[in-house]
């Protein structure tokens, strides 16, 4: 394995939300979905499942849906850019017109793939606390991101986004999901308007990674 193309798909590996209505061919989908089966699951259940929405009519309802809820959430995040120092605010604008274009046009995007899990196959050890439990999702989320380093590879646009699963009765309506199933995420598959993937904004190790104490940063300096 080149370590090295892994390590630039997950350096470039931006949100894509500007995606063509270009078919994307079923021998590179059915790589991408395969790479989602490897993904690990708490005491291997799989209680995961993908749809891949590529009906016309279908994709026009789930794209209304979305952009029910895209629109109050990018209100908020336009309020709060008006405070933000210029840069910042650039940024903001871009992404919300990316994310904007994806809600006006998720009926074109050709695959729309809704993921599934079903509750009471996680292993959710942290359900106990007094806290939300996450445990849940590392048996869900972990497909969607071999999924998504897939389509990478594979040049295919795609960005994850959870905004649908507040329409949820909605989707497990249309979708004909069963009662004891339920939505996780929502990702558009598809060719790139643009340029697609490329340079992405992250926190460095040393504010993300601690050595031995919360509060004493990781010092390693190969
Ligand atoms: C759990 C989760 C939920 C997200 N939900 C949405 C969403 O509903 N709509 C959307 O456009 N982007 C969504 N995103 C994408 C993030 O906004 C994006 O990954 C983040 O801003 C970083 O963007 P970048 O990869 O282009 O740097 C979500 C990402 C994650 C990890």
């Amino acid at each position: 394995m080149t370590t090295s193309d892994l390590y630039e798909a997950m350096r470039t590996q931006r949100a894509v939300r500007r995606i063509r209505p270009d078919p994307v061919p079923d021998d590179v989908l059915q790589r991408i979905f395969e790479a989602a089966t490897y993904a690990p699951t708490g005491g291997n259940q799989q209680a995961w499942r993908m749809i891949a929405v590529t009906d016309p009519a279908l994709k026009e309802q789930l794209g209304a849906l979305y952009a029910g809820q895209w629109q109050p959430f990018s209100d908020n995040y336009r309020k709060a850019a008006e405070t933000m120092d210029a840069d910042a605010a650039a940024a903001m604008d871009r992404t919300l017109a990316a994310g904007d274009h994806l809600a006006a046009n998720l009926g074109r995007v050709p695959v729309v793939v809704i993921v599934c899990f079903k509750p009471s196959g996680l292993a959710v050890t942290d359900i106990d606390q007094e806290r939300v439990p996450v445990v849940g999702g590392g048996s869900i989320y972990p497909a969607v991101q071999n999924l998504m380093l897939a389509a990478r590879a594979e040049g295919v646009g795609c960005v994850l986004t959870t905004l649908l699963c507040m329409s949820e009765p909605a989707v497990k309506k249309m979708l004909n999901i069963p009662d004891d199933w339920a939505t996780a995420a929502m990702v558009p598959l598809g060719y790139s308007v643009g340029v697609g993937y490329g340079p992405i904004s992250r926190k460095p190790v040393d504010k993300l990674f601690c050595q031995d104490q919360w509060d004493q940063a990781w010092d390693a300096h190969p």
